[in-house]
C-alpha cells in the first residue's frame, strides 16, 4: 500500500522495535554485515521508508542507487506478481524464456551506440563486472586489466582486486586476483587538473609503462565514481582513454552499475561525454530492487566467449526480468531521465547556497540525481568526522543519507527520481540545519 509521502517521527530514532530487532541482528548476523541506519524497514514506497516503529523517513539513498523509479513502483509490483504466478524459475540455460530476451533487446537499444550488440544477464554488479573481464579476455587473448584510483567494482575476489579502498572492502581478505593494475583517476577537486586530456595523458603514461597495451585486455572505469566519492572526471578524460583503447585493441568497459539507468540525467553517464564504450555494465537501477545485472556490448566482443562459457543458475531470473521491463516502461513513460536533470538543478542550487556560507563544503559535484558534497577542514583536508556527524544527525531527524569517498568525507545524495520537490526541499532543510549544528 502506498505510504503518504511525508516525513513523520513518532519515536526517537531508533525506536524500541528497531532496537529489539537490532539486538536480534547482533545475535544472528555477523557484525561484518553492517547497516547505515539504526532502524529496520517495515514498508517503503516512493521517496519514503517507514520503519517498524512507525517513523517515516525521507529516502535520499534509494537503497544505494537502486530504486530509481521509486521503491515498490506499482507497475513493477504487478509485473513481478504476474510473473511469479506464471513461473518463478526454469533457468535460462535449461528452458529459456522470453522476458530475458526482451531485457537483452531493451538494453541493446538503451545503451550508448547504434552498433550491433548483445547482452548477457547476471545477478549482481560484481558478477557482471567479472563477466565483462572474462569477455574482454576471451576477445583479446590478453590478461591484464586496468582500473583507477578510488574505484569500486564489488566484493568478489576479482572485483576486490579491482576496488581501490582497503578498509572495509579488502582488508584481511587477500590474496587478490592477479593482473589487475591501477592508474591515476581524474579527480579535479583533489588533483587540480581541470583539463581531462592532461589527466588522461598522465594515466595513459602509467598504463603504457607499467602494463603495456599488448598485454592489456580491458580498461574498466566508472564514468562517475560511486563509492570512491562521486568523482566526476575532468571533461575529455573518458573520451581520451576510450580513444586510446580503440587505437590499441583494448576493450573499454564502462562500469555504470551506480551511474547508469537514468540516474545522472542521461540513460548512461558516459553519454554526457559522447563516449561509446565497447562493453557497458548495468545493475542496481535496472530492476527496482530485484537482483539483476547485465553486460551489454559490441556483438563481435560479446560473441568471443565459447558456448556455455557465460551464465549461472539465476542470471536473468524471470522475476527480475519482469521488474526490469516494468522499470524501463516507467522510466520512459514518465520522462524520469529528464526528471533527474531537474533534481540536479534543485539540489545544486540549494547546496551551492549552503556552500557559499560554509567553507567546510569544499566541493559540490555530480550529475542528475547523483550529487555529493565533499567536506573538508580548515586546511582543505578531508573531514570524515564531520561527514559522520552530519549523516548521523540527518538519520536522527528522519532523512536517509549515505557517505562515501576514499577518505569517508563525502555525503552523497541518490534520491529516487520520483521524489517530489517538496520532500527534497525538506530533506535539504534538515541537512542545512544539521550542518550548522555539526
Ligand atoms: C560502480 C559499481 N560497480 C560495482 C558494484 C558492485 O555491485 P553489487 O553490489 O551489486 O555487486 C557497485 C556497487 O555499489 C558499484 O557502485
Amino acid at each position: 500500500m502506498a505510504l503518504t509521502q511525508e516525513r513523520r517521527l513518532v519515536t526517537p530514532i531508533p525506536g524500541p522495535a528497531s532496537q529489539a530487532l537490532m539486538a536480534r541482528k547482533h545475535a544472528a548476523v555477523p557484525a561484518a554485515v553492517a547497516t547505515t541506519m539504526p532502524v529496520f524497514a517495515a514498508e517503503a514506497s516512493g521517496g519514503i521508508v517507514k520503519d517498524v516503529d512507525g517513523n517515516q523517513l525521507i529516502d535520499l539513498g534509494s537503497g544505494i542507487a537502486v530504486t530509481t523509479v521509486g521503491v515498490s513502483a506499482p507497475r513493477v509490483v504487478d509485473a513481478v506478481a504476474a510473473q511469479a504466478a506464471a513461473y518463478t524459475h526454469t533457468c535460462f540455460m535449461v528452458t529459456p524464456y522470453e522476458p530475458y530476451v526482451a531485457v537483452a533487446e531493451a538494453l541493446n537499444r538503451l545503451t550508448p551506440g547504434d552498433h550491433e550488440k548483445r547482452t548477457a544477464l547476471f545477478n549482481s554488479g560484481a558478477e557482471a563486472v567479472e563477466n565483462a573481464v572474462k569477455i574482454a579476455r576471451a576477445h583479446t587473448g590478453r590478461q591484464a586489466v586496468v582500473v583507477f584510483d578510488h574505484a569500486y567494482h564489488g566484493r568478489t575476489n576479482l572485483t576486490m582486486a579491482m576496488t581501490a579502498k582497503s578498509m572495509p572492502y579488502k582488508h584481511g581478505f587477500g590474496p587478490f586476483s592477479p593482473e589487475v593494475y591501477r592508474a591515476p583517476m581524474s579527480y579535479p577537486f583533489r588533483d587540480g587538473i581541470k583539463d581531462g586530456r592532461l589527466a588522461a595523458e598522465r594515466a595513459l603514461d602509467v598504463i603504457d609503462k607499467q602494463v603495456g597495451a599488448a598485454n592489456l585486455a580491458a580498461v574498466v572505469i566508472e564514468p562517475i565514481q560511486g563509492e570512491g566519492g562521486f568523482v566526476v572526471p575532468a571533461e575529455g578524460f573518458l573520451a581520451a582513454i576510450a580513444q586510446w583503447c580503440t587505437e590499441n585493441g583494448v576493450v573499454f568497459v564502462a562500469d555504470e552499475v551506480q551511474s547508469g539507468f537514468g540516474r545522472t540525467g542521461a540513460m548512461y553517464a558516459c553519454e554526457h561525454e559522447g563516449v561509446v564504450p565497447d562493453l557497458v555494465v548495468t545493475a542496481k537501477g535496472v530492476a527496482d530492487g530485484l537482483p539483476l545485472s547485465a553486460v551489454t556490448g559490441r556483438a563481435a566482443i560479446m560473441d568471443a566467449a565459447h558456448a556455455s562459457g557465460l551464465g549461472g543458475t539465476y542470471g536473468g531470473n524471470p522475476l527480475a526480468c519482469a521488474a526490469a521491463l516494468a522499470t524501463i516502461e516507467i522510466l520512459e513513460a514518465e520522462g524520469l531521465v529528464a526528471r533527474a536533470g531537474a533534481i540536479e538543478s534543485l539540489m545544486r542550487d540549494r547546496l551551492h547556497r549552503v556552500a557559499a556560507d560554509d567553507p567546510r563544503i569544499g566541493d559540490v559535484r555530480g550529475r542528475g540525481a547523483m550529487i555529493a558534497i565533499e567536506l573538508v577542514d580548515a586546511a582543505g583536508e578531508p573531514d570524515a568526522a564531520l561527514a559522520k556527524r552530519l549523516a548521523s544527525a540527518c538519520h536522527t531527524e528522519g532523512v536517509i543519507i549515505l557517505t562515501c569517498g576514499t577518505w569517508g568525507n563525502v555525503i552523497r545524495f541518490l534520491p529516487p527520481l520520483t521524489i517530489s520537490d517538496a520532500l527534497l526541499h525538506e530533506a535539504l532543510d534538515v541537512l542545512t540545519t544539521a550542518l550548522q549544528e555539526a
